[in-house]
């Protein structure tokens, strides 16, 4: 029996293993509130290395020590907000909507022209869902009154919030897009920018951008609001985290106001003052 005094050699750790990504695992569920799923982690995972290593880091544990551990709410952290939250969008995504709003702004300033429409994106992503309310706007009203309606938009990632307001896009991220509108809301790139598409100034005056965690209670935007729109955001979030936001969301409606949401997201039970119209779409109470 071999009794030597030394332990055995450890057997080699892999430093971005599974196992090393543990710790990153546990600090986005409990310090930043994102449980992924399987495949979506194996994505964050992939994505993070690059990312880290780039910057120097040999290993998870390296960067869940020197930069998660000691500084959580710095830019590790949002790095890690920005890698694992699906940005996916699209203008006119869920074209209905667009409709439905506009309807509801003309209604709105005729019965007070003198008042601000107030209206909020929540989880806009990239910007396309607030971009696609405001040339929806344009087009629908008269020049005169576009200036009645305000666009809040707001997102969790500080990287798309980054895209959005730059509103500079790619071929692939207009195309679908009427000529028309490509025409008459879109600047061509040139130079070295050439081949990409930048919102014109009539638009990007509509909207104002701001960075909000949704799971958090402050929200920087104003309340009494008559439409929001959180579209494929709730997704995210566990069970109780969207009865929360639900509550809060109806919170910041006005009495009769609406709540649009993805075509395909669940509302939980439990939000007392809303009343569901269609698979999407929610009204205040009052
Ligand atoms: C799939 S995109 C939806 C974009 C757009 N609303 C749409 O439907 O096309 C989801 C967005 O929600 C944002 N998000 C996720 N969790 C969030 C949170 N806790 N607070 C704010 N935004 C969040 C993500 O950063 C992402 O940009």
């Amino acid at each position: 029996m071999a009794t030597s005094g030394a332990l055995p050699p450890s057997p080699e750790v892999d430093a971005w293993s599974e196992k090393d990504f543990a710790p990153i695992t546990a600090f986005l569920r409990t310090q930043i509130g994102i449980s992924l799923e399987p495949h979506r982690m194996g994505l964050l995972q992939a994505r993070l290395r690059s990312r880290v290593q780039v910057r120097g880091f040999s290993s998870f544990a390296q960067f869940h020590d020197q930069v998660l551990r000691s500084d959580p709410s710095g830019w590790g952290t949002q790095l890690l907000i920005d890698l694992s939250t699906v940005n996916h969008t699209s203008f006119f995504r869920e074209p209905a909507h667009f409709a439905f709003m506009a309807e509801k702004v003309v209604g709105w300033l005729k019965e007070s022209p003198s008042s601000t429409v107030r209206l909020w994106s929540a989880g806009c992503s990239s910007g396309q869902e607030p971009y696609s309310m405001a040339m929806v706007l344009a087009e629908t009203l008269p020049p005169q009154q576009l200036p009645k309606v305000e666009i809040w938009a707001s997102d969790l990632s500080l990287e798309m919030l980054k895209v959005a307001a730059t509103a500079i896009y790619t071929a692939r991220d207009v195309q679908g897009i009427s000529p028309a509108r490509l025409r008459r809301f879109f600047m061509l790139g040139k130079g070295p920018r050439e081949g990409s598409f930048r919102m014109v100034p009539e638009v990007r005056d509509l909207v104002k951008f701001r960075h909000i965690d949704l799971r958090t209670p402050n929200w920087s935007v104003p309340s009494d609001l008559p439409m929001i729109f959180c579209r494929n955001v709730s997704i995210y979030f566990a069970e109780d985290e969207r009865i929360a936001l639900i509550e809060r969301l109806a919170h910041h409606l006005r009495p009769g106001g609406w709540l649009v949401m993805g075509n395909g997201e669940i509302l939980p039970g439990s939000a007392p003052s809303l009343r569901k119209h269609s698979p999407s779409l929610f009204q205040k109470e009052g």
